[in-house]
């Protein structure tokens, strides 16, 4: 592990060169990044974190150039990357042919997810000269690391290098839209509030249907799992039961809780995104059965925020009878 600056940005970049995992900061989250053109590199990336090699990545730029030669930018996916590049945005944009991404990053698909980070991975990305391929830092179904230490916890052993640029600003995953025609859809709720893309595009983003979005990873039901169970939208603490609160007034019986984190103390949707994975992790790690998590408001950020929370809730192993419901 070590610092981020400018002298970590040429050992970075000539680590990845060499077909080395490293985990960077970036805005979002942490991320476990391999030379996305490399596929040694990125099948390093689908082992180190033990993901199912279905899901695609999402592959990060230094600038809109760089998306330019490998994806094809329709005019509003261009307007979207003006707008919020660099930033927790990614778009889904068809593939340019004959370009060097290694067929492994999309899964096979002929899309690609592009997004321009903020703070030093940019930096690094440039000096690679190759987009980087990118997943949140830790191991798969696990909460997202949003610090360097975090990181090193979680995935140590298994990463050549370790940026460490301090917590992660936003604290959730990018947005993903991709253009479809004349319609726009949210295929992940994020880091950027839907509001705000939907205020540039001038009109509403379109949700998918959750079961459709199962073939669009990070949409398996189950992720961001802690150990202990989740239980949401809580208004009545049971006993022993670790609580995740959200603004200044407490569930009934909040003092009967184990341990008590409040994710913004004010109700701010941007300091609650911030702090939450973190916040899961440490009530997991006090071994209570049950995370009680206090209801959160679904706009702006609240959104992914809940998102993220109701997939942290959602059962690990899904019982054969569901399975058969979804057909
Ligand atoms: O904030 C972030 O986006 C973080 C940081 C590290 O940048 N990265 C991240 O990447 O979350 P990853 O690889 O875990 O996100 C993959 C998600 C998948 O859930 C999938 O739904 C979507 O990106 N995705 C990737 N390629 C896609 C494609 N071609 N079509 C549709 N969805 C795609
Ligand atoms: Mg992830």
């Amino acid at each position: 592990m070590i610092t981020s600056d400018e002298r970590s940005i040429l050992q970075a970049a000539r680590t990845l060169a060499a077909g080395k995992l490293v985990a960077i900061p970036t805005e979002t989250v942490y991320g476990l990044a391999a030379d996305a053109t490399n596929g040694d590199a990125v099948a390093g990336i689908f082992e180190a974190k033990g993901r199912p090699h279905f899901n695609p990545l999402i592959c990060h730029v230094s600038d809109i150039a760089m998306a330019g030669r490998y994806a094809l930018i329709d005019p509003l996916s261009r307007k979207l990357m003006d707008a919020f590049w660099p930033g927790p945005l990614t778009l889904v944009l068809p593939l340019r042919p004959d370009t060097h991404i290694h067929p492994l990053v999309a899964a096979g698909l002929e899309t690609v997810a592009l997004r321009m980070p903020r703070g030093i991975a940019g930096k690094i990305i440039a000096a690679l000269g190759h987009p980087l391929a990118a997943p949140s830092a830790n191991t798969s179904g696990k909460i997202s690391g949003t610090s360097a230490q975090a990181v090193a916890d979680d995935l140590g052993a298994k990463i050549a290098l370790i940026l460490d640029a301090g917590p992660s600003e936003v604290g959730l995953e990018s947005t993903i839209v991709k253009v479809d025609g004349d319609a726009v859809l949210l295929l992940r709720p994020g880091g950027l509030a839907a509001e705000d893309v939907e205020a540039v595009i001038g009109q509403k983003l379109q949700r998918m249907d959750q079961r459709a979005a199962i073939e669009a990873p990070g949409m398996l039901a189950s992720h961001y799992a802690p150990a202990a169970g989740v239980r949401l939208n809580v208004h009545e603490v049971r006993h022993g039961e670790a609580l995740l609160a959200f603004g200044p007034t407490r569930a009934i019986n909040a003092q009967a809780a184990a341990a008590h984190l409040n994710l913004s103390e004010t109700g701010n949707l941007r300091e609650a995104a911030a702090n939450l994975f973190d916040y899961m992790k440490r009530l997991d790690r006090l071994g209570s059965a049950v995370i009680a998590v206090e209801p959160i408001p679904f706009n702006g950020l609240g959104e992914a925020i809940n998102d993220r929370l109701v997939r942290a809730a959602a059962p690990r192993v899904p019982p054969i009878a569901e399975l058969e419901q979804i057909k």
